[in-house]
């Protein structure tokens, strides 16, 4: 155990997506960005997709304007949105996979198959002065190792297949898979993040299993929970889960 806690970094694409869903002004994703570090936590994340169907442009002048904590930027490859980040200058960046299909981001970059644009992006993001530069991937060992390989200096751990595992046998094996990933980007000297589908009653099972994790990108169930307990105390509650575990 090295004392420190874990941070927990809020994504913020799903307010932009009930704003969207009437073309309306409200609710500002940079408002609530605003009352999220208000209320417990230590930064923001947020994903400007290449169609725009959440977060927007203008969104993200405005994010960087008032985030205080950590700003993370989330993207693809693309070349418009590799140029958008590095003018934004987030404190990380993380690259992530994109398809128009998909409803949200459901499988981890293959970094082994496209390690040379995986590479150049990320030497791209460090030479515009973004230090923190991080690969989303599934937790599979030789995918971690090729992470190092790019100059990347995180890994954000896919929990997806973990949040979606039934209880018990199922989810115990993810959550081990998860573990096991952790201790392979530990010894690669990854700074080591995780992310998707994690909530109020899996997040204490993935905490207690999966060491080394220093931050944590937590979206959906936050804003969702936030619609009947409001989004200050839905935040205040998932920070003292997170809060309640320090990385070891
Ligand atoms: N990390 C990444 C890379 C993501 O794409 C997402 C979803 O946008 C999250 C974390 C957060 O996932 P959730 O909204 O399920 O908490």
């Amino acid at each position: 155990m090295n004392g420190s806690l874990t941070r927990l970094l809020i994504n913020i694409d799903h307010v932009a997506t009930l704003r969207n869903a009437r073309r309306e002004a409200f609710p500002d994703p940079a408002e609530a960005a605003r009352l999220c570090e208000a209320s417990g936590a230590d930064g923001i994340v947020f994903h400007l997709r290449e169609d725009r169907r959440h977060i927007q442009d203008h969104d993200v002048v405005r994010l960087k304007q008032v985030v205080r904590g950590k700003l993370d930027f989330e993207l693809s490859t693309n070349e418009e949105m590799v140029s958008i980040c590095c003018a934004t200058n987030p404190d990380l960046a993380t690259l992530v996979p994109e398809r128009r299909e998909e409803i949200t981001t459901e499988c981890g970059l293959d970094v082994i198959r496209h390690q040379t644009i995986l590479s150049n992006t990320v030497a791209r993001l460090r030479q515009a002065g973004i230090d923190d530069v991080a690969l989303f991937v599934d937790p599979d060992p030789d995918q971690i190792r090729a992470v190092r390989d790019t100059g990347a200096s995180a890994v954000e751990l896919h929990t997806g297949d973990f949040a979606n595992a039934a209880a018990g046998e199922e989810q115990l094996y993810e959550v081990q898979q998860l573990a096991r990933a952790a201790d392979v980007a530990h010894e690669c000297g990854l700074t080591i993040h995780a992310g998707h589908g994690l909530d109020y009653n899996n997040y204490d099972l993935f905490a207690r299993s999966v060491p080394h994790v220093c931050e944590v990108s937590i979206g959906f169930a936050i804003v969702a929970r936030s619609v009947f307990v409001g989004l200050g105390a839905a935040v205040a509650e998932m920070a003292q889960l997170v809060k309640g575990h320090h990385v070891s």
